[in-house]
């Protein structure tokens, strides 16, 4: 469809007439495996459980996968292991997912803000720099959409300051960094499997590492404090009940076996998508970044121009959304925006303290600019439709374009 037809929001054909792949995706492999755990009446914690471990751990280039409930206790549970405790600072991005902060104060620590880069919309390591204290326990660098952080300047600042490093790479399965999978460039990673995830079973989790400590520990904590090999009532260290079903492990292992070939599709789709975007004026697509040497693409991140295109970003997006382009806004708030920091000082009107209520810690005047302007002008279209045809895909860019064409009549 070319650029000149009338848009979708003022009564012309949509640019996407067909439905995107629905997700998520199964077929006879899950239903067999799920099959096999209900008849085998082992549900619980069981081989599958290490089957999948070991086949994530070696998808991601690690030693050890200890897996868990969710991406949220993966974080917690990756922070007590490198021994983040009431009082340390933890730097994280105000663009991501709550989890990656509201963890930090769940281990009693305090979340620190820096900014984001504006072509990576990852943590940028100046503002860690600026922000560190000699408080400064950890960084948790977040892979936004799959696009990894500088980890090269993260690692080289985390040595120079001795700090610990866990990265948030819930979007990041299978991206790799100069050959090296996400998760183990830091300390260790972590990953989610909710639902909406490029890999899941509805929920789930894992973090991955290198170093036998750390796994160890967050395998005792994720198993209510048990140690290797104790006695089953012995409780050595603190610890919760973070496991995986042998269900759950059933579909992760079904669903890895595909992720390859997904990755591949998704991969092509994003170069035929990032051509045929270039030089549509007041869109900006996200440079490539030449040390990411595979990719997960959780979400196809773009940045509207306001001044240039002539249009906001909202009506943009609705627009867009008319055409059949399945995209939102994304993280339209950093997170220090949210209640949860913004009140942290006073503490809320109700039982859930957080540890931070009546400790000195105040969110109000955080500000992160560049994060701020990324919530503002940010569009994310979201991973099932990158793995549609390329001609599907290509209907993504002649709406876009389309929308860019007719901008004075939408405004
Ligand atoms: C960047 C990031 N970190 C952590 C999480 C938390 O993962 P989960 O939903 O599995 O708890 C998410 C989930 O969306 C996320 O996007």
């Amino acid at each position: 469809m070319s650029a000149s037809a009338k848009p979708a929001l003022l009564g012309g054909p949509p640019a996407c007439p067909q439905p995107w792949p629905a997700w998520p995706v199964f077929d006879n492999r899950e239903r067999q495996r799920l099959n096999a755990v209900l008849e085998s009446g082992q549900w619980w914690f069981g081989e599958r459980v290490r089957e999948f471990e070991r086949a994530y751990a070696a998808f991601q280039g690690a030693k050890f996968a200890v897996s868990c409930t969710n991406g949220t206790t993966a974080i917690e549970m990756g922070l007590r292991a490198l021994g983040v405790v009431e009082g340390d600072e933890v730097i994280v991005p105000p663009y991501s997912f709550v989890a990656t902060a509201s963890a930090v104060i769940t281990v009693g620590a305090i979340p620190v803000f820096a900014d984001i880069e504006p072509d990576t919309l990852n943590l940028d390591p100046a503002d860690v720099e600026r922000k560190r204290t000699p408080r400064t326990r950890a960084v948790i660098p977040v892979h936004v959409g799959g696009r990894m952080a500088d980890m090269d300047r993260l690692n080289a600042l985390a040595a120079r300051h001795g700090l610990r490093v866990l990265e948030d790479a819930a979007h990041a399965w299978g991206s790799q960094w100069q050959g090296r999978g996400a998760g183990t460039l830091g300390d260790c990673g972590t990953f989610s499997f909710q639902v909406s995830k490029n890999i899941t079973a509805g929920e789930g989790g894992v973090l991955v590492t290198d170093h036998e400590d750390l796994a160890d520990l967050c395998r005792s904590f994720s198993h209510c404090g048990r140690r290797k090999g104790g006695p089953w009532y012995d409780h050595d260290y603190l610890g919760s009940n973070l496991r995986l079903t042998e269900f759950q492990a059933a579909v992760l292992l079904a669903q890895l076996e595909r992720l390859p070939d997904q990755m591949a599709r998704r991969e092509a789709n994003v170069r035929v998508l990032d051509a045929a975007l270039d030089g549509i004026p007041g869109i900006r697509r996200l440079p490539a970044e030449p040390r990411m040497t595979r990719r997960s693409h959780h979400m196809y991140i773009l940045r509207v121009d306001e001044a240039v295109l002539g249009l906001s970003r909202d009506r943009f997006l609705e627009a867009l959304c008319a055409e059949g382009v399945p995209a939102s806004k994304g993280w339209y708030q950093p997170l220090y925006r949210n209640r949860v920091f913004q009140d942290a000082h006073r503490g809320p009107a109700h039982g859930i303290k957080s540890p931070l209520a009546a400790k000195g810690v105040r969110y109000d005047t955080v500000s992160c600019p560049v994060c701020e302007q990324v919530c503002r002008d940010a569009v994310w279209i979201a991973h099932p439709a990158l793995l549609a045809s390329e001609s599907q895909v290509r209907q993504i860019a002649d709406a876009v374009a389309k929308v860019a064409a007719h901008a004075a009549q939408l405004r």
